[in-house]
């Protein structure tokens, strides 16, 4: 497939592989990188300071190692699962992410076809590109859940939980690791401006609040609330009328007091290492918040590359996975059809390594199949 790409100020024509030759997750990567413009790039891969904890996220996943059970009947493998009411045949699912009009003009529209194709649950961020009626009507035909950014103002974030309700949303996804951005150096430097017109339609007339200081100074961000607080999301549970889901808990502590909360399942994340740098990676805080929370569903994001990882994730305890980056690049490269590769990929490897693991189904991914776990390996 052959694009025209803005680099620097020349346009020169760049081949992108086919899907057929794009058979990891990983090899997205590069190719998405040579089509989107610099400053593009750089929000997409960027991670907050030093990206220590970025690097940390990829590399906890691979030194966690399996422990394979053999001479098992693997002919049928099974991954259907069933997630706050709604059934899915995988437990691949999308992470919210901001502006995917930035990555292909047909932006979310896209990301709903390809994970409707891939059969993935859908998670609509609010910082997206277009607006929820749309979003709606282009995913009338499949589950999705929306990702909320509490506002300053309560009265827009109230009329804003109930709109995306009504669209459809059947689960709130409630961010709570980001009153403000991290250090995000690599944003700062080349500040990614949204094109003209494009904006975020979701939040359309939010009044904002810029503070009053020069940027190196500042340390909120306009569309993010930094008062919110366990209150928030007693009302949201409150009055939501759809399961709520806190995403970015990454502590015991704060899982159980969710749970008390009335959270209907907690989604363990540092938000792709873009906020605060030298958190552990989400592999480590794993087993902790499973631990903490033994009835409530456990879903994790965070340098998700591979099937193994997927099965190292069930394996401690998650329910499902999401991913954010690679389903980002597949959108960059192939718009729906490459995010629909994205999950296909993910899943047919998970497949394969529950196959080589010895075993049929997800309730049969257990502890033991970690090496690293006490009593695992016998
Ligand atoms: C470009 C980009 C934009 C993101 N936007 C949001 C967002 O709007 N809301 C949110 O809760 N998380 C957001 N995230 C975090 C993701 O939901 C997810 O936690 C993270 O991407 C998972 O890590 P991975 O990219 O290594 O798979 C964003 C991540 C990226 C890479």
């Amino acid at each position: 497939m052959t694009f025209w790409a803005a680099r620097g100020s020349s346009l020169r024509p760049m081949t992108t592989p086919s899907l057929d030759e794009l058979v990891s997750l990983r090899l997205f990567e590069p190719e998405a990188r040579k089509l989107l413009p610099d400053v593009v790039w750089a929000y997409v891969a960027g991670g907050a300071a030093d990206e220590i904890t970025l690097a940390h996220n990829d590399q906890a996943w691979s030194q966690i190692q399996l422990s394979a059970r053999v001479l098992r009947d693997v002919s049928e493998i099974d991954t259907r699962l069933e997630l706050l009411g709604t059934r899915l045949p995988h437990p691949v699912m999308l992470a919210p992410t901001a502006r995917h009009r930035a990555y292909h003009p047909d932006g979310e529209l896209a990301t709903i076809a390809g994970a409707r194709q891939a059969q993935a649950l859908y998670v609509q961020s609010s910082l997206g590109t277009t607006p929820l009626d749309q979003v709606a009507q282009a995913a009338t035909d499949q589950p999705w859940w929306f990702q909320l950014y509490i506002q300053r103002d309560r009265g827009f974030t109230a009329e804003l939980v109930a709109a995306a309700v009504e669209a459809g949303a059947r689960a709130l996804v409630l961010t709570v690791d980001t009153p403000t951005l991290g250090a995000r150096d690599r944003d700062q430097r080349d500040s990614l401006g949204l094109k003209a017109g494009q904006g975020y339609p979701i939040l359309e007339g939010v009044e904002l609040h810029v503070e009053d200081l020069p940027a190196h100074r500042r340390i909120y961000n306009p569309l993010l609330a930094p008062d919110i607080t366990w209150d928030d999301f007693a009302w949201l549970v409150e009055t939501a009328g759809v399961p709520v889901v806190p995403k970015g808990i990454q502590r015991a502590d704060d899982a159980r007091t969710a749970a008390a909360a009335g959270a209907a399942a907690i989604a363990v994340s540092n938000h792709g290492a873009r906020n605060l740098d030298t958190v552990p990676a989400t592999a480590r805080l794993l087993p902790h918040i499973v631990e903490a929370v033994p009835d409530l569903p456990v879903i994790v994001d965070g340098g998700i590359r591979r099937g193994t990882d997927v099965a190292k994730a069930l394996s401690m305890g998650a329910s499902a996975i999401m991913i954010g980056r690679p389903y980002i690049w597949g959108l960059s490269t192939h718009g729906a059809a490459g995010v629909q590769r994205v999950v296909e990929i993910l899943h047919t490897e998970l497949r394969m390594a529950m196959a080589l693991l010895g075993v049929r189904n997800l309730a049969e991914l257990t502890r033991d199949l970690l090496w690293d776990y006490a009593g695992s390996g016998s």
